[in-house]
This record gives structure tokens, C-alpha cells and sequence, in this order.
């Protein structure tokens, strides 16, 4: 099983850019028509947050028309600069399979692996949050299969990833969540955005993995002094494959020309 996972495309309205130099629309072009090609091609795509960057209706229109151009299904959860209901009434039940006035928590089934999608943003707020009735309705739903292995996606992080993003926003719930999550052994991994860095690290039995974003990719500084700041990048994305040996092996995918292909047996 193949799942590509874009996160934090941050589309500004039709015909702008982010934050006024970032061309975040053209890059998700450039990164859907990679995922498009790629062979073996993905049976699904995550979005996994900050769809949009300020959570209009018409970005989110301008979000939708892009993401509409995958090849395969896709999902949708928001991040921290995404309107909840708007996305809900954006996305239909195919790529946000949940009902009216709630998070958007939901499980992809009859799948190799089972996929189990979090809501972890807090209205107004830039930071995580995993609210109680969130952590009972995940231990349930892990409880029902516990042979199968299981995915994990959900915007933020629920751990402190040593940048100033994580660090400064905060994740609210997140025992709460560990607590879940380490009664569980078969959780494969956790996967989010947020961060605008490709991160792993261990956490309460599993492994979290952040995405890269589409081209604004986070200016690293483990001091933590800095402003928060982004560098201009090449749009990247990751591909999780599930091999046929039952292990998941991540690559992030620098989507630009290179030089090559030279066979090693030639330098
Ligand atoms: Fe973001
Ligand atoms: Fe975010």
C-alpha cells in the first residue's frame, strides 16, 4: 500500500501568493502532477492541514480545484489556519467523510492499513488540542481492530519538536492522548504537518512524522532565538509505502529538475 501525504499547501486566494512571495498554488500544480505519475501509483493522498492560508471560503474554493486534479482519492483535515466548517463544506463526503458540527475525526477502513484522522485544532488558536470525548472516541475505535495495523494523522504534532513552532503553540490534551496512544501496540505511526520540516521521533510506543510543506519550509534554529521565519524551497511531499514485508518506509520527495540518473558503477 502507497499513501502520499501533502501538508500545509498554505493557498492563498486565486492569482496571489503566500504571504506575498511563496507561489504555494503552483507548487501544489508541480506536486500533485508528481504524484500523478508516480508508479506504482498511491491508492490515497493525506492533506493534513493548513489547506489554505487564512481558512477563506474563496481559498478554500481555490484549494479544492487544485486538490481535485489528484488522480486517486484524497483526504482532508484542517490545520490551525483552516476554518473547520468551511472545510466541511468545502470538501465532500469522499475526501471529509464526517457529519455537521463536529471535529473532523474520522477512520478510512477496508484498506491495508487503517487510517484514523484527528481534528487537533483549537478555534482562533495556533496550537494542538485533544479533547477528552477526542481521546475515549480513538481509544475506541483502536480497540475494534487491534490486529490491524493503523495510522495515525492529525495537524500538530503532539510533542515538543525542539523548533519555536511546536515549542511556542502548545499542544493541549496531548497525555491525554499519550495515554491512548501507549495502550495500543499497533499503531504504526503518527503522521502531521505544522512544523514545515520533515521530523521523526519516538513517542509513547510509536513514532510521529511531520511532513515537509509545499515550499515554505521552516527556517531551522535549535536555539530558539529567532524570529519564526520560513526559507523559499523547493515543494516536497512524502511518500509512505507499506512493503509487502509489513514495514513503513517514508521518503519525502523534492519535487525540482536534477541532474541524473548516473549509474555508480560509471563515478
Ligand atoms: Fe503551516
Ligand atoms: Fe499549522
Amino acid at each position: 500500500m502507497l499513501i502520499a501525504q501533502i501538508s500545509d499547501t498554505h493557498i492563498p486566494l486565486k492569482g496571489k501568493k503566500t504571504y506575498g512571495i511563496a507561489p504555494m498554488a503552483e507548487n501544489l500544480v508541480q506536486c500533485i502532477a508528481d504524484i500523478n505519475q508516480q508508479n506504482p501509483k498511491p491508492d490515497l493522498v493525506l492533506v493534513t492541514g493548513d489547506i489554505t492560508h487564512s481558512g477563506q471560503s474563496e481559498e478554500f474554493n481555490h484549494a479544492a480545484y487544485l486538490l481535485n486534479q489528484i488522480k486517486t482519492p484524497f483526504y482532508v483535515i484542517p490545520g490551525n489556519h483552516d476554518d473547520r466548517n468551511l472545510l466541511r463544506s468545502t470538501f465532500d463526503k469522499r475526501s471529509c467523510p464526517v457529519e455537521a458540527d463536529k471535529k473532523i475525526d474520522y477512520v478510512i477502513e477496508n484498506k491495508e492499513l487503517r487510517l484514523i484522522a484527528l481534528d487537533s485544532t483549537m478555534l482562533g488558536k495556533p496550537g494542538g488540542e485533544i479533547t477528552k470525548v477526542q481521546a475515549q472516541w480513538l481509544n475506541e475505535k483502536l480497540t475494534e481492530k487491534p490486529k490491524q495495523p493503523t495510522l495515525i494523522f492529525m495537524h500538530h504534532p503532539p510533542v515538543n519538536c525542539g523548533v519555536l513552532e511546536t515549542n511556542a503553540d502548545g499542544f493541549i490534551g496531548k497525555e491525554l492522548l499519550g495515554d491512548v496512544v501507549s495502550s495500543h501496540d499497533h499503531i504504526e505511526k503518527i503522521l502531521c504537518g505544522h512544523i514545515h520540516l520533515p521530523i521523526n521521533t519516538r513517542w509513547c510506543g510509536t513514532v510521529i512524522s511531520t511532513a515537509p510543506s509545499l515550499g515554505m519550509q521552516l527556517a531551522l534554529d535549535l536555539t530558539l532565538k529567532r524570529e519564526s521565519e520560513f526559507f523559499l524551497e523547493a515543494p516536497a511531499y512524502q511518500l509512505h509505502y507499506w512493503t509487502q514485508d509489513k514495514n513503513l518506509i517514508t521518503h519525502t520527495v523534492v519535487v525540482k529538475p536534477v541532474d541524473g540518473p548516473y549509474l555508480f558503477e560509471n563515478l
